[in-house]
């Protein structure tokens, strides 16, 4: 039994009054669009997908590109039913077609499975319903007499229902399977049929229906899964679906989330047990944290890897970096890309680190910027250390041993090496490599004058 899907993501999403096309919109920091090839991805491999693209079409295949599906251009866009007119040539060769919509993001694998049995036992075309608690906007569902309960007389759009069928509740999710033979025979007979001269493949339940094809419905369990984003607060609503979702996986994997509706967490986050987020923590994109970390509040980490134990605290900001074990940073601490951070190292607050390395122990505990920088196991970088990495053209690396202490206020102009062990006095510019063991200070000699200030005193006190 040979299935090919159809997604339909040529529309441009007219109602979200954006410029961004619509399935490239996001809901847990993934377009629409990635998140409905995810699920069709684990009914069949990506060579049997079929995206039909249109408006914006080679931004939305390049936003898509590493996931090998194929394409099927819609030049213009005259509908749901034009679009699958596209996609002929593309599923003759299949028993069934699967069609799903790139703008109907949440749905599960699960459900199309579901979906899938019940077409097998012999319809021709078989829809996907679900009871909204709030149908309004969707086409509905109108039943067929029949003694078969599932049987479908016809899919009635929003706009086209009498005021009869206002009420019927059941909606049509825009997800369908077809057998691929009367569904290209009878692809021929949909007229346009709207101000807009748009072909609707809903009118495919009539036609079917009218040329002796079975055609059935059958609902999903659970109606949040199927809604469809067609407007800004819908999309927010839908994020904020997925993201509960999320938070809800991790918490019954053993992570501890304190307030999770504050929390931005991204549908790949993977996150250790007995780890704690506090509130207005967001976790984003592909980043990783282990087990028995602390996540303190309103800290962003994004495509990150944290190991086991790690202490985040107040207001870090993370991003495309790594942490060891027993790490402790923050709080207000900024790691740039490219920061490796060893085992049990500790950066404090208002420190910035940039493609830095820090080897195992290391400490950064105040107001230092550490750019282009390689910091060696137990090495103590003192209060306000600057690595001055950037001429104004070029950057350069500060490379600095294990156990150097470097004293506060010192400057460090790269290219520059501090040999292992090492000293800096504290307010030194180095610009010279400090070979290992030594002591360098690069300050002018302090000058002191006894009495002069008592003399000072006195002088301004005869003047008045
Ligand atoms: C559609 C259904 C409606 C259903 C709802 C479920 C039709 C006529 N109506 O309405 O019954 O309740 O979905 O969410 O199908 N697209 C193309 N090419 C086009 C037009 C649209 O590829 O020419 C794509 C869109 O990008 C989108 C999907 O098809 O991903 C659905 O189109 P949309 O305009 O959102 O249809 P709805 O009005 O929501
Ligand atoms: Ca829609």
């Amino acid at each position: 039994m040979s299935l090919a899907v159809v997604i339909m993501a040529a529309g441009k999403g007219t109602r979200l009054k954006s410029r961004r096309p619509k399935v490239l919109h996001e809901i847990g920091g993934k377009p629409l669009l990635a998140h409905v090839i995810a699920a069709a991805s684990k009914i069949v491999p990506a060579a049997d997908i079929h995206v039909v693209v249109g408006h914006e079409a080679e931004r939305v295949q390049t936003a898509v590109a590493g996931t090998n599906v194929n394409f099927v251009l819609q030049a213009e866009q005259l509908g749901t039913g034009h679009a699958i007119q596209c996609a002929r040539e593309a599923i003759a060769g299949y028993n069934d077609v699967l069609v799903l919509s790139g703008d109907v993001p949440l749905i599960r694998p699960e459900t199309l499975e579901m979906l899938l049995e019940y077409h097998r036992l012999g319809s021709a075309m078989t829809i996907l319903t679900a009871l909204p608690k709030d149908p309004f906007g969707y086409g509905r569902i109108v039943r067929r007499e029949s003694e078969n309960a599932l049987e479908v007389e016809a899919i009635v759009e929003q706009k086209f229902l009498r005021s009869e069928q206002l009420r019927i509740p059941e909606i049509n999710t825009g997800i369908y399977v077809f057998q691929t033979k009367p569904l290209i025979s009878h692809l021929k007979w949909l007229i346009s049929n709207d101000e807009n001269g748009e072909y609707y493949l809903t009118d495919l339940a009539r036609i079917f229906v009218r040329e002796g094809e079975l055609v059935t419905a059958v609902e999903a369990a659970d109606a949040d899964e199927v809604l469809g984003a067609n407007t800004i607060p819908e999309l927010v609503a839908l994020d904020a679906s997925l993201r509960a979702k999320t938070a809800l996986r991790l918490m019954l994997q053993g992570v501890t989330i304190f307030r999770p509706e504050t929390c931005v967490i991204d549908a790949e986050v993977e996150v250790g047990p007995d780890t704690v987020i506090e509130p207005y923590v967001q976790l984003l994109g592909r980043t990783k944290i282990g087990s028995d970390c602390m996540i303190r509040s309103s800290t962003v980490i994004e495509n990150s890897v944290l190991a086991d134990n790690v202490l985040i605290r107040q207001s870090c900001i993370i991003a495309d970096s790594e942490i060891g074990g027993g790490a402790k940073i923050g709080p207000f601490a900024h790691l740039r890309p490219g920061s490796e951070i060893g085992e049990d190292v500790h950066i404090g607050n208002f420190v910035e680190t940039k493609k830095a390395k820090l080897g195992k122990g290391a400490k950064a505990s105040h107001l230092t910027y550490l750019g282009d920088a390689v910091v060696g196991a137990g090495s103590n970088i003192g209060a306000g250390v600057i690595t001055c990495n950037y001429d104004g053209v070029n950057k350069h690396t500060t490379t600095i041993g294990e156990g150097v202490f470097v004293g506060s206020d010192s400057t460090l102009v790269a290219p520059i090496l501090i040999g292992d062990g090492a000293y800096i006095g504290a307010g030194s510019c180095i610009t010279r490599e400090v070979p290992a063991d030594a002591l360098a200070v690069g300050r002018s000699r302090q000058v002191t004058k006894d009495g002069w200030a008592a003399a000072r005193r006195e002088q301004r006190g005869k003047q008045s």
